[in-house]
């Protein structure tokens, strides 16, 4: 008979008990099922609802179980629903009548509140470690790389010469943003909502804040409605997760427009790219691909979860069990697309020499020639107008701007002397944007050790 059998004269038909079971999806949870039950108990125990004995045997069988979950000796079943009736259950079988008084002053609604919100703070500290882990890959190649020409690109046109650290500690401040959001949703998430029941609190006099102090909770949530209804965390952790893989994303397209021969910026690793079954030469950056695909997955399951939530009244409904697929297949998603692009840029190399030659051949000392003017007294718009026709004689005669000679520059502005072949240098070009967040060496490398030591806060 079903746990909440007792008004029912018929057995669930078939179809309906597959159709509502969520053991397959939640049955990831029975660490945590098996923790908020523990703490529950302590706390029906203080308030004198559980013998010491009773609480002596609850906490033994729930440890028994939770060795013979992680041992792979207990099988779930479908019958059982979910994790929560799963494991009442089987203690129930393994200890008797004080199993039976577990679930007193508890309801699956708070109980599958509390189980989510302890997966998920667990998970989102494994992904602050993975995204740390990512940010240091990058610092390392950055630190290498604070003279490493590239051209910067607005359009995906070449606009003005950067470097290749300044690029990739532009990922960096990315990555760094996302993990203060998630850190920010476990802070928010992070309040008890045992002790609300099934929706109303219970008559149990039960002292949540030693419940949500067992459980590692800053506190308690205040009110019972919202504690069993509230999904905004998952729905926080799927925004922020849904921006982490949109900056991932951004990131691998540009690896694969720089892994073409078109670009040949990058050669992704042998060990991170793939074969094709028809075509012998070539080498594809399936990994790249994959990661910017799978962001539309996790997108998804952000949708999915305003969808779910848009009409519910309050407080608990069925619709709410949907909400853990997608929560888990994001958490997973981005475990694995994280773990995947550190391992993918831990191997990547970068063709210096072809960055350095594209950065030279688009024309990008422009605005340092219309600089030149200015410093030499002539308005801005007069000089970028007189640098954008020198730029149109360089095309014409198929050169750099650094080529002409100065007797034609000076046909273009009397204002241009020997001095200006120094001003057109690329590297003193970039060096020179020595402005807080520009590309200059040394203000890419204070901007390198500022987000090493805030990553280390995090
Ligand atoms: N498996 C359910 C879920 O994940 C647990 C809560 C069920 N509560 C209920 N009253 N049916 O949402």
């Amino acid at each position: 008979m079903k746990l909440w059998g007792g008004r029912f004269e018929k057995d669930t038909d078939k179809l309906l008990e597959e159709f509502n079971a969520s053991i397959d999806v939640d049955g990831r949870m029975y660490e945590q099922d098996i923790k908020g039950s523990i703490a529950h108990a302590m706390t029906l125990h203080k308030a004198g609802v559980l013998s010491e004995e009773e609480l002596k045997r609850i906490i033994e069988g729930l440890n028994g179980i939770l060795n013979d979950i992680k041992e792979g000796k207990v099988e779930f079943t479908r019958e059982n629903e979910d994790i929560h009736m799963n494991i009442e259950a089987l203690l129930t079988d393994r200890i008797g009548e004080a199993g039976k008084k577990l679930h007193t002053a508890r309801s699956r609604n708070d109980q599958v509140a509390v189980d989510l919100k302890l997966y998920m703070r667990d998970e989102i500290k494994d992904i602050l470690r993975l995204l740390r882990s990512l940010v240091n890959t990058l610092l390392n190649i950055a630190e290498d790389n604070v003279d490493t020409l590239m051209p910067g690109y607005t359009h995906l046109q070449r606009a003005q010469p950067v470097t290749l650290a300044h690029h990739l500690v532009a990922y960096c401040c990315m990555f760094l943003r996302d993990m203060g959001r998630l850190e920010d949703c476990v802070k928010r998430m992070n309040v008890s909502p045992l002790g609300s029941g099934a929706l109303a609190g219970t008559t149990y006099n039960l002292d949540r804040g030693y419940t949500a102090q067992l459980l590692g909770f800053d506190g308690v949530t205040l009110n019972s409605l919202d504690s069993v209804s509230d999904r905004d965390h998952a729905i926080e952790f799927l925004s922020a997760a849904s921006i982490i893989m949109m900056h991932l994303s951004r990131f691998c397209e540009e690896l694969i427009l720089w892994n073409s021969k078109e670009f040949g910026f990058v050669e992704i690793d042998d060990s991170f790219a793939t074969g094709s079954s028809m075509m012998p030469q070539k080498k594809n950056p399936d990994a790249a691909e994959l990661i910017r695909g799978k962001t539309g997955r996790v997108y998804g399951d952000l949708i999915t979860l305003l969808t779910l939530m848009k009409g519910l009244p309050l407080a608990y409904n069925k619709d709410m069990q949907e909400d853990k697929e997608a929560v888990f297949d994001g958490i997973d998603t981005i475990k694995a697309c994280v773990k995947v692009f550190d391992g993918m840029m831990k191997a990547i190399k970068f063709n210096k020499e072809n960055m350095r030659n594209s950065a030279k051949n688009g024309y990008m000392n422009a605005t340092d020639m219309a600089d030149y003017l200015v410093r030499k007294g002539m308005s801005f718009r007069e000089a970028h107008e007189i640098a954008g026709k020198v730029v149109k004689k360089a095309i014409e005669q198929r050169c750099a701007l650094e080529d002409l000679d100065i007797d034609i520059l000076r046909s273009f502005s009397d204002k241009f002397e020997e001095d200006i072949y120094d001003a057109l240098d690329l590297d003193k070009g970039v060096h020179s944007r020595a402005v807080i967040g520009g590309p200059a060496k040394e203000m890419v490398q204070m901007a390198i050790k500022r987000i090493k030591n805030a990553v280390l806060r995090v």
